[in-house]
């Protein structure tokens, strides 16, 4: 029997489940932790459609410890992290003392990483570290200017101005939380921009050019805000929708400011790319700064995180203790 929070379609309980309930899959998981994602925040509140078939376990990101495999990739013993797949959407999650997955699914714990710390970054830190790829295979380094990074105090936010800080990056973090600006700086963020600065529409398809790049994690008006402020050649990284889903802008900044706007999916990561970008982020990142971005919670905790996430009151990331 293993304990998890089951979502039914009206209500979420913690439950005990024989092991013979898990999805099909060829490696079988003791989860040592998992998170809380903007996405679970939907999940758990039933939006999107993202959930097919009830009774489901949610929980985008999970990490644990390998108890069988039918896979020659993985022995009993192994440490693994799972995020993305459409786990906790379509095959059961991680907010469960076990999951039974796809090999194919997981990455080996790099070092550097323990459980808890792969869990502090999930699925947020390896979308902070695509995007920055992304912004460097088109040109971005630290002497090409400011990087904006917008939704700044949620998980992608937090982890987005901590690794670019850390690699030497001038980085602006717009919030609408002021009185998270010493915790933003203590991140390294160098500027603080209001969020409403960039909320209201603007009738004007350029503004002043200020940002070398951005990491943003709000999309709608905010996104058509930024484009129009681009400098010359400079790239967003399109990441996440808190504020919207509508994008309303011009063709302006992509043909007199050659502005580029770059598409970042963690989801569908390819698989044979992870397992760097993991590495990059267990050797980048200042892990002793992750504990001041996290706090860990225990099932019972999870559906009312899952509102608050929703409502962008959650500060940085949240680790599940599925355990505790
Ligand atoms: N593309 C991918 O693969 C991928 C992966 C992970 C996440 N995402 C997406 O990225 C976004 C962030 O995810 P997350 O897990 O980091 O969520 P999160 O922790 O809730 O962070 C979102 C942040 O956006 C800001 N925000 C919230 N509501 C807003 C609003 N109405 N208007 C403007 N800003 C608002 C808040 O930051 P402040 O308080 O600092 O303003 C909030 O902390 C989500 O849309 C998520 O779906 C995408």
């Amino acid at each position: 029997m293993f304990k998890a929070l089951i979502l039914h379609e009206h209500s979420a309980l913690i439950e005990e489940l024989d092991e013979s309930r898990l999805p099909a899959g060829d490696v079988e998981i003791a989860v040592a932790y998992s998170s809380l994602n903007y996405k679970d925040g939907m999940i758990l509140n039933g939006l999107g459609g993202l959930v097919k078939t009830y009774p489901h376990i949610p929980g985008l990101d999970l990490a644990g410890t390998v108890v069988h495999s039918q896979s020659n990739q993985f022995q009993p013993g192994d440490q693994v992290i799972c995020t993305g797949w459409r786990v906790g959407e379509t095959h059961w999650g991680g907010y469960a003392q076990k999951a039974r997955l796809k090999a194919d699914w997981l990455v080996r714990l790099p070092t550097g990483l323990t459980l808890r710390t792969a869990m502090g970054l999930g699925a947020a830190g390896l979308t902070a570290a695509i995007s920055l790829e992304a912004l460097e295979a088109h040109g971005l380094a630290p002497d090409k200017g400011e990087v904006l990074v917008t939704g700044a105090a949620g998980g992608v936010g937090s982890l987005s101005v901590l690794l670019l800080a850390s690699l030497g990056y001038q980085v602006a973090a717009s919030t609408g939380r002021p009185e998270l600006e010493s915790y933003l700086k203590d991140l390294g963020a160098q500027t603080i921009i209001p969020r409403q600065d960039l909320a209201e529409p603007s009738n004007k398809p350029l503004e002043s050019a200020r940002w070398a790049a951005c990491i943003d994690s709000v999309g709608g008006t905010t996104l058509a805000r930024v484009l129009a402020q681009m400098n010359y050649g400079g790239s967003v990284a399109s990441v996440g929708l808190a504020g919207g889903a509508q994008l309303t802008t011009t063709v302006i900044p992509f043909l007199l400011r050659s502005v580029n706007i770059l598409g970042i999916d963690s989801v569908f990561y390819p698989a044979e790319r992870r397992a760097a970008t993991w590495a990059r982020l267990a050797t980048e990142l200042p892990l002793e700064k992750l504990e001041f971005i996290c706090t860990e919670v225990g099932l019972a905790d999870v559906p009312r995180l899952g509102k608050d996430i929703l409502a962008g009151k959650v500060q940085g990331r949240v680790i599940v203790n599925p355990n505790q």
